[in-house]
C-alpha cells in the first residue's frame, strides 16, 4: 500500500506540473513577420498547444548594443518599444517600483491563467471525486463487511490504552483537520456551489470568516503534529510483525487476527501519511501564508532535474526560473492535492476508529479499552502490558 501511495503522490506531482512540460511543437516559418508572432502562432496557442515563446522572450534587445547615444544618429539605447514590452512580458526588463517585495517588480506573468484554469477545474472535479468515491467505498464496505466486532467474550476489564496527553495530541490535530478540510474546501469550492445557495452578500461573510478560521486554526494542527509525531514514533517504527499482518490484510476478510503491537502496519501506514503529508501541506501551507516568502517549487524543481528524477519520470526538464507569483501557484496547487489525499485517508481512518469497528472508539475516548479487542487487534501489545504490571516495581522477574 506504502508503493500504491508513492506511485499516487509521483502521479499527483506529475499531473501538477504537466502543463510546463509538453514537448512545442516545431516553430513555423516567420519570415512574413519579420520574425515577430505569426497567426500561426495565435491559433496554435488558441488550440490549446504549447508555443515556444524563445523567438520572443529572447528579442528583447540589448541595452548595451545601441549605437553610441552621444554621437551622431545615435540611439536611444539597444531596445526598442517592441523589445521594452517583451521585457516586461517575461520579466526581463529592468524595473524599478515604488513598493518593495519580490512580486513588486513582476508586471506580467503567464502562470496565472493555466493556475485558475486548474484549480477551477481537474483540481475541484479530481478532489471532489476523490472524497466522494472513498465515502462511497466505505459506505459499500460497511455494507459487504459490516462492523468489525469483537469475536470472543468481552471479559469487563478494562486496559490503558492512550494517557490523556495523548488523546490531547490527537483530538488536536483532528479537531483542527476536520476545521481546516472544512474551510478549505469551503474556500476551493464554495464559489460553486454556496453562492447559488446563499448568495454573493452571505457568501463574502462566510469566504472570509473561513480563510481567518483556516488560517489560524493551521497552528493547531502543526502543534497536534509534532505532538502525536513525538510521543507515537518509537511505536510506528516498522518491524517484522507488519509484514506478516499485511500478508493476512490484517485479518479484515479472513477468521482471527494477526498478531500486532501498539499499532498494527494499517495504523503506521495511517501514521506516517498524517506525518508526511501533513508536514507537506504544512511546509506549503506557511508558503501560503506568508506570501513569497518561502519559494520551494524552482529548488525543487532544479534538485528533480539535477538527480535526473525528472527525467525518469519522463518530464523532461522541469522549469526553474519561476515567477514569485508561479511559486505560489504551485504552493497552492500541492497544498490542495496533498490535502486531497490525506482527507481520503482520514475519511477511511474515522470509519474504522468509529463505526467500523467494535470498541475501537473507547481508545480515543476514555483511553480504556475492553480487554477482549486488546488481545484480538494487538495481542503483542498486551502481552507487554501484562509482562509490565506482572514486574514489581523494584524490577522483581515478571509473573507468568
Ligand atoms: C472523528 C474523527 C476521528 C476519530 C473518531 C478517530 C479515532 C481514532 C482512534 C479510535 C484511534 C486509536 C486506534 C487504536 O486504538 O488503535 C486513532 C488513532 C490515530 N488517529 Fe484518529 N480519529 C479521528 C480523526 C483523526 C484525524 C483527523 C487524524 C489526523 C489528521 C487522526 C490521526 C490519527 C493517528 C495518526 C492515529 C494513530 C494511528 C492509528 O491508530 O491509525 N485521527 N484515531
Amino acid at each position: 500500500m506504502f508503493r500504491q501511495l508513492l506511485v499516487l503522490l509521483l502521479s499527483v506531482f506529475l499531473v501538477s506540473s504537466a502543463f510546463a512540460q509538453e514537448q512545442p511543437a516545431p516553430a513555423p516559418d516567420r519570415a512574413a513577420t519579420g520574425g515577430a508572432q505569426t497567426l500561426e502562432d495565435i491559433l496554435a496557442r488558441q488550440r490549446g498547444e504549447e508555443v515556444d515563446n524563445s523567438f520572443r522572450s529572447d528579442a528583447i534587445g540589448n541595452l548595451e548594443g545601441g549605437a553610441d547615444p552621444t554621437g551622431q544618429l545615435g540611439t536611444l539605447g539597444g531596445v526598442s518599444d517592441a523589445e521594452m514590452w517583451r521585457g516586461l512580458r517575461f520579466n526581463e526588463a529592468d524595473i524599478t517600483a515604488s513598493n518593495n517585495g519580490p512580486a513588486a517588480t513582476v508586471l506580467v506573468q503567464d502562470g496565472g491563467m493555466r493556475w485558475l484554469l486548474f484549480r477551477e477545474g481537474p483540481l475541484s472535479s479530481y478532489g471532489s471525486y476523490l472524497l466522494l468515491g472513498t465515502i462511497g467505498a466505505l459506505i459499500l464496505f460497511f455494507l459487504v463487511r459490516g462492523r468489525i466486532r469483537i469475536d470472543g467474550e468481552k471479559t469487563g476489564q478494562r486496559i490503558e490504552r492512550f494517557k490523556a496527553v495523548e488523546r490531547f495530541g490527537h483530538w488536536l490535530l483532528a479537531g483542527s483537520f476536520i476545521v481546516l478540510g472544512l474551510t478549505g474546501l469551503i474556500s476551493l469550492l464554495g464559489r460553486k456551489f454556496l453562492i447559488p445557495m446563499f448568495g454573493h452578500e452571505s457568501f463574502a461573510i462566510i469566504a472570509a470568516g473561513s480563510k481567518w478560521v483556516h488560517n489560524n486554526v493551521s497552528w493547531a494542527f502543526m502543534l497536534g503534529l509534532v505532538m502525536i509525531f513525538v510521543m507515537w514514533v518509537y511505536h510506528n517504527l516498522p518491524d517484522r510483525t507488519d509484514i506478516n499482518w499485511l500478508l493476512k490484510g490484517g485479518g479484515i476478510f479472513t477468521k482471527g487476527h494477526p498478531p500486532a503491537k501498539k499499532f498494527n502496519a494499517g495504523q503506521k501506514l495511517i501514521f506516517w501519511s498524517v506525518i508526511i503529508l501533513g508536514g507537506s501541506i504544512s511546509a506549503s501551507g506557511l508558503a501560503l501564508l506568508f506570501p513569497f516568502e518561502l519559494n520551494m517549487f524552482a529548488a525543487t524543481f532544479a534538485k528533480m532535474n539535477s538527480f535526473g528524477i525528472s527525467d525518469i519520470l519522463g518530464l523532461g526538464p522541469l522549469p526553474t526560473d519561476l515567477a514569485p507569483h508561479e511559486e505560489m501557484q504551485f504552493a497552492q496547487l500541492w497544498h490542495a492535492i496533498v490535502s486531497f489525499i490525506l482527507m481520503a485517508i482520514i475519511l477511511a481512518h474515522i470509519y474504522i476508529g468509529s463505526v467500523g469497528m467494535e470498541g475501537a472508539y473507547d481508545a480515543m475516548g476514555s483511553g480504556q479499552v475492553e480487554e477482549q479487542w486488546a488481545k484480538e487487534h494487538h495481542s503483542l501489545w498486551v502481552d507487554e502490558v501484562k509482562a509490565k504490571e506482572g514486574s514489581a516495581p523494584d524490577g522483581a522477574t515478571p509473573a507468568e
